[in-house]
């Protein structure tokens, strides 16, 4: 008897004895250990009985070497299957990362700054930029609006970059008209849409991007602050939601992320 039969005899030997358990287990088992008949499997498939004869006229093979093939092999399967249970993983990672975007961003119903109703779909097919803020706002508005602007600059500038619709949702629609928000979206991109609506449509609006606001205390009807989230939302052709971009980053930076985006996106 060979010493390869004499191998594939003692495996199967043991596959009799213990396969029931060691497939019962196998399942459960990650990453699963070799069973024998993978063992098996493993030989036949490496050294062929004629190959085996053929490579032993020139170069026998010893105990040693087919014992370092077959761990070498063992460990080779072993090692594939681990990298298939992370790359596994990493596509459920990918399934609730895009699941929990999905879930920021909506439809929403509001009057632009001409007067004209505008659904969410109506910017369906653009890349579009929403901040959420107020006219009378003393210091931070203005300063997003201007890295907003900035930004879109830099973007304009870019060849081969699609363009971007930069949107003004106001959450003070009780003094921000459609003509106040006109007026005062001129010292910014002309691009930019101003949005208001009613309580309610402005409501619907920040609930979709969990957009907080809350009127500050104030003696006067006409005179007060809008405590309100600080953040812009980047929105792709499709609607869906893609990025958010805080108070801390810079027009270079958000540019350069918005950018990343659209390439990504064209080559999908
Ligand atoms: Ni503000």
């Amino acid at each position: 008897m060979s010493l390869l039969r004499g191998l594939a005899v003692a495996t199967w030997r043991t596959r009799g004895v213990m396969g029931a358990n060691l497939s019962s287990r196998a399942s459960i088992m990650k990453p699963r250990l070799l069973s024998s008949r993978d063992l098996t499997r493993l030989i036949s498939r490496s050294v062929s009985e004629s190959a085996y004869e053929r490579s032993q006229k020139r170069s026998p093979i010893t105990w040693t070497s087919l014992l370092v093939l077959v761990v070498g092999g063992g460990a080779s399967v072993v090692y594939v299957k681990h990298l298939k249970e992370v790359k596994k993983k990493q596509e459920e990672e990918k399934k609730v990362k895009s699941h929990g975007k999905a879930a920021l961003g909506g439809p929403f119903s509001l009057i632009d700054h001409n007067g004209v109703r505008r659904e969410h779909s109506d910017f369906f097919g653009k890349w579009i930029l929403i901040y959420f803020g107020f006219t009378f706002c003393p210091d931070v508005c203005p300063e997003e609006l201007e890295k907003l602007t900035e930004a879109i600059k830099i973007l304009d500038d870019t060849p081969g970059l699609p363009e971007l619709q930069p949107l003004f949702i106001t959450v003070d629609p009780k003094r921000d008209t459609p003509e106040l928000i006109k007026t005062y979206l001129k010292e910014f991109h002309p691009r930019m849409l101003g949005l208001t609506g009613s309580e309610e449509e402005i409501h619907t609006a920040t609930k979709a991007y969990r957009v907080y606001y809350s009127v500050g205390p104030t003696d006067n009807p006409n005179d007060y602050l809008v405590d309100h989230t600080i953040i812009m939302y980047l929105v792709d052709p499709n609607g869906e939601f893609a990025e958010y971009y805080g108070q801390n980053r810079t027009a270079k930076e958000i540019s350069h992320s918005i950018a990343n985006f659209m390439i990504r996106f064209k080559r999908n």
